[in-house]
């Protein structure tokens, strides 16, 4: 099966944005909070800090509204222009959706908006969700937004999971083109795997804190990811040697140390910012891809896999061409 087929309009990426909450946590902080310390953390996650959301002004609508904004302006278009808005997300403001917010905010009132659900998957399963409007013809303009306040579900006292995650957002828009960029993806689901990271509702309008089997979703992580990238590779005909870079969910450096290892690429290629992020779910690739870009790393035509993992469990894929 391949991916792309040359008579049908071609998706392009034509702009980034990214923002967090100014409040940062460090390692040393949560060491005030819980029992656990910076070398713990820094050497079994790479994390050293995290923004965290601080107030009513670090909504999930607010930060990927600002995002957004962000991507729209460097697309050289008006909120108006954007047909489609999805926003992936498993922190919803409300539970209806959060992306009617976003929309509003935005200003982009000829567009339809939804919320998509895929947890740290989210930005990969809504960038192929999106792209299949562009194919098939039927929306030109697509702002696709990963946002996540995980900080909200977070037990502040249960030092397995409060060091590992952040806040944040990243969005790209997409474009209708006569040259397809998107080249390959590869999307997956294990629902047997569906207990080992959950927010479960528990009665009367309540969720547990987030609880996570950490050591078998780095096992998954280490086992699946390389397999669904390299099957994006090959629906795109290209090799990972190929590639200019590679950025994967950022959960924990060493599950990207072990992917480059496995690759035997460059590790230069591999991008990483979560020591200064965190975990930020679905937000973590398009921070991490509009950081590259604002820092000219990443340049028009770059050749770039993405990678998510996560909730589900669910992971995926996707080649793309920047620019
Ligand atoms: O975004 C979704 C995808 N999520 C992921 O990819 C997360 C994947 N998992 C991981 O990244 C790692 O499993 C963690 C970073 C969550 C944990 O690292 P680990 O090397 O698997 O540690 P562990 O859970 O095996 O814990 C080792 C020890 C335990 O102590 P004992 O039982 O050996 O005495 C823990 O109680 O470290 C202890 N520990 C801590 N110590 C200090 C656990 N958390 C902490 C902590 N500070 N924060």
């Amino acid at each position: 099966m391949t991916n792309t087929e040359s008579s049908l309009p071609g998706v392009r990426f034509i702009g980034s944005g990214s923002a967090v909450p100014d409040r940062v946590l460090t390692n040393q902080d949560l060491a005030q909070m819980v029992d656990t310390n910076d070398e713990w953390i820094s050497s079994r996650t790479g994390i050293r800090e995290r923004h965290i959301a601080d107030g009513e002004n670090d909504s999930v609508a607010n930060l990927a509204a600002k995002a957004a904004q962000q991507a729209i302006t460097a697309a050289g278009l008006q909120p108006e222009n954007i047909d489609l808005i999805i926003l992936s997300t498993s922190t919803s403001d409300d539970l209806f959706g959060t992306a009617g917010r976003v929309q509003k905010i935005l200003g982009a009132e000829r567009a339809v908006a939804f919320d998509l659900v895929a947890a740290c998957s989210g930005f990969v399963f809504g960038l192929v969700t999106a792209s299949q409007y562009i194919r098939t013809g039927v929306y030109k303009n697509v702002l696709l937004i990963g946002a996540d306040v995980l900080s909200r579900w977070v037990d502040w006292q249960d030092r397995r999971t409060c060091i590992l995650f952040g806040d944040g957002a990243g969005a790209v828009v997409l474009q209708s083109s006569s040259q397809n960029s998107l080249l390959g993806f590869e999307m997956r689901s294990d629902g047997k795997g569906n207990d080992l990271l959950n927010i479960n509702y528990l009665g009367r309008s309540t969720f547990h804190p987030i609880t996570m089997n950490g050591q078998e979703v780095y096992r998954f992580a280490v086992r699946r990811v390389p397999e669904v990238i390299e099957k994006s590779l090959h629906h795109a005909g290209l090799e990972v040697n190929d590639l200019d870079w590679l950025i994967m969910h950022q959960a924990n450096q060493r599950i990207i140390d072990a992917v480059v290892n496995r690759f035997g690429i460059d590790p230069a290629k591999a991008v990483s910012n979560m020591g200064k992020y965190g975990n930020t779910s679905a937000a973590s690739i398009p921070i991490a891809l509009n950081e590259w870009v604002k820092a000219d790393k990443i340049q028009k035509d770059n050749l770039i896999a993405i990678a998510g993992f996560g909730a589900g469990l669910s992971w995926g894929s996707a080649v793309f061409r920047w620019g």
